[in-house]
């Protein structure tokens, strides 16, 4: 069950990333967006990224142009047909993704693995949508995928476990570290990465300290590379709250209840760094200031 070319169907922060990779490992990578603007504004991403490598001196010139030649940036779905192993990277949405997968499953080889990066959504729900539920796994990057190691392989209760296998090797050629999950809302870090996270807005509503406080505590006292709010602005209030909501449908625990606060934000359209404005204000990307009317 050798995977020889891939294919990444959506160019967006994560598709990209995904894509990068894989070229990066050498594969022969079909990505594919909706529009040319979409798919030149991912492809804008990767060769910015491939850039920074260069310049880091981690990847020489010719590993980048190899890299670059090895992609196959699309708007048609057909060009997944010759693809070992596809990858879907679109917007979190159940009905979307289904929809995806059965005309995926029309023209792909009989024999592709199909894999989702859902952060949250059931796999086994997904694979109904197809034929192919033995060879249907989840597979979930990190952000920003090309400097995060980990990859979360996700079995469902029929996966083939020779296709387990596949995904698990595949994730170690990109360079990747796979950690092997179940089927369940969250799989491993979101489902503990989430009510941190949660809880660190609670501890803000209810005064424990401030935005930069918090941060701090959890950066300088427990080293992580991020406080908790510079962490929800990068991945997206939308996106946590979205998680969230996944988490506590499935789980019905307080803990993964999205706070009130939370909720506001997305309203107001405070995605955090993507729209300018989060936990805190990015007029100045390079020297973000707390937002101080959250808490006032
Ligand atoms: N490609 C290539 N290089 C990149 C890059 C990219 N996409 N993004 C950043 N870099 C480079 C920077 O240019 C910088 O290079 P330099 O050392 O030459 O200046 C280097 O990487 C380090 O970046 P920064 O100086 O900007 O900052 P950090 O040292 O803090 O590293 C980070 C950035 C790796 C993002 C680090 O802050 C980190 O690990 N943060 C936590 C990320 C995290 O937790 N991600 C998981 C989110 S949860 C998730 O994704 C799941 C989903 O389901 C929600």
């Amino acid at each position: 069950m050798e995977i020889r070319k891939v294919g990444v169907v959506g160019c967006g922060l994560m598709g990209s990333g995904i894509a990068q990779a894989s070229a990066m490992a050498g594969f022969p990578t079909v990505v594919r967006e909706v529009s040319q603007e979409l798919l030149d504004k991912g492809l804008g991403s990767i060769e910015k990224s491939l850039t920074k490598f260069v310049e880091k001196g981690t990847l020489s010139a010719e590993q980048k142009s190899r890299a670059v030649a090895l992609l196959k940036p699309t708007l048609r779905l057909q060009d997944f047909a010759d693809c070992d192993l596809v990858i879907e990277v679109v917007v979190e949405n159940i009905d979307r993704k289904r929809e995806l997968f059965g005309e995926l499953d029309e023209l792909s080889k009989p024999d592709a693995i199909f894999a989702s990066n859902t952060s949250s959504l059931s796999i086994t729900e997904m694979m109904t949508a197809t034929r192919r539920a033995p060879r249907f796994l989840g597979m979930h990057f990190f952000n920003p995928v090309p400097l995060m190691k980990l990859v979360e392989l996700v079995r469902t209760v029929v996966s083939d476990p020779a296709v387990v296998q596949a995904g698990l090797d595949f994730a170690r050629k990109l360079g990747k570290t796979p950690i092997l999950t179940t089927d369940r809302a969250g799989f491993i870090v979101n489902r503990l990465l989430v009510p941190y996270l949660l809880d660190a807005v609670r501890a803000l509503e209810e005064g424990f300290g401030t935005i930069e406080d918090i941060d701090q505590g959890m950066k300088l006292g427990c080293n992580h590379p991020m406080g908790p709010f510079t962490l929800l602005d990068f991945v997206g209030i939308d996106t946590t709250y979205y998680i969230a909501e996944i988490l506590f449908n499935e789980y019905r625990e307080k803990r993964f209840a999205p706070p009130p606060l939370l909720k506001r934000m997305v309203l107001a359209g405070m995605y955090g760094r993507k729209t300018g404005k989060g936990f805190y204000d990015y007029a100045d990307p390079k020297s973000p200031t707390p937002n101080r009317l959250l808490t006032s």
